[in-house]
């Protein structure tokens, strides 16, 4: 059952929250999700996230019986439980057990609002009005899958700010000598050559050529001299986006950058990771590097102004290394998004 009116207090235009409601955004990863019930927000709805046999489900996170939140309750093998009349919320979201009439059926109307919910890349992503027509497809990532690749997954993080703003960071080439000097970038490697966006069925593809290195600024590991690295981003509108990276020799590592959208003024950040080298490295420090990466745009990602992301290209001023950041306004503009208009 869906409930597809945007929730009191929505900082989303209607229209807007409705087209977002449509498509899937991450809420949690897989690891993080058992039997307790768990919290989390995704386009200004409330949701309780818990597992049961195995199976998540994704409701909202109020009692039908008299509106308490449910992650304030607990759980037993059978289910989460409202902490004020007991009553029990098992597979799918149905209600199992009312503790003060035990011998009564239990009508429809007790059952949880539930939504559809998929695990992909470590995540556990939530579609909350899926469009019955036309149904969105979950996001892809290259290698997830293959053979030799190590599957990792950073801990969530919270951007104070909106998630087309994130994504846009995440695509631009041009703040790497910038923002990210302490990481992996020269702050005398400035020039962005030219590249091109190719539109796909769910955003666009760019394959990105240049001499900015990705190894880590202090690793003992650097490319031969000359070394041209390419970086392929895939945009799958509106807010996921991957980069697969192309080491020395046939070393690859993929980021999935997937910002899920809280609300209009705040992202939760989720960043699969594949990768087929230093597969000795402990995890740990994969998420350690990824964090101070993402920490070095925080700055520039809470502060931009206006929070939204301006659609009509006439309302920022654009330099040639923007064509990815053209693309992925005009591939929001196509979807038929407004201008993210902040209530
Ligand atoms: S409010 Fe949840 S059981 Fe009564
Ligand atoms: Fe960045």
């Amino acid at each position: 059952m869906n409930n597809i009116t945007p929730p009191a207090h929505c900082t989303f235009e209607p229209d807007d929250w409705l087209r977002l409601a449509r498509q899937w955004h991450p809420v949690a990863r897989s690891c993080d999700i058992a039997g307790a019930p768990t919290k989390a927000v995704l386009l200004d709805e409330q949701l309780v996230l818990y597992r049961l046999q195995g199976q998540v489900v994704a409701a909202r996170d109020v009692c039908p019986h008299r509106g308490v939140p449910l992650t304030l309750g607990f759980h037993d093998e059978e289910g989460i439980i409202c902490p004020y009349h007991g009553l029990r919320f098992g597979a799918g979201g149905r209600c199992n057990r009312i503790p003060s009439s035990p011998d009564q059926p239990i009508p429809a109307k007790l059952n949880l609002i539930s939504y559809a919910v998929e695990e992909r890349f470590g995540l556990i992503w939530v579609c909350l009005a899926p469009d019955a027509d036309q149904p969105a497809p979950l996001p892809t990532m290259p290698h997830w899958d293959d053979a030799g690749f190590q599957q990792i997954n950073c801990p969530g993080f919270d951007v104070n700010g909106f998630a087309g703003r994130q994504v846009e960071g995440f695509l631009d080439v041009a703040h790497f000598a910038w923002v990210h000097t302490e990481t992996f970038a020269d702050p005398n490697n400035q020039v962005v050559p030219a590249y091109n966006p190719v539109e796909t069925e769910t955003g666009f593809a760019v394959d990105y050529w240049s001499s900015v290195s990705n190894f880590a600024a202090d690793s003992p590991q650097q490319a031969p001299e000359g070394f041209s690295w390419l970086r392929h981003f895939e945009m799958h509108l509106p807010f996921t986006a991957t980069l697969t990276i192309h080491f020395p020799g046939e070393s690859r590592l993929v980021i999935m950058n997937a910002a899920s959208p809280v609300s209009a003024r705040k992202t939760r950040m989720f960043a699969p990771i594949a990768r087929n080298f230093d597969l000795h490295i402990p995890v740990e420090e994969v998420h350690a590097f990824n964090q101070r990466v993402f920490e070095e745009d925080r700055l520039m990602v809470e502060t931009q102004q206006p929070e939204r992301l301006p659609l009509d290209l006439a309302l920022e001023a654009h330099i040639p290394a923007d064509r990815s950041s053209i693309a992925y306004r005009r591939g929001l503009k196509r979807m038929g998004f407004g201008e993210f208009f902040l209530v």
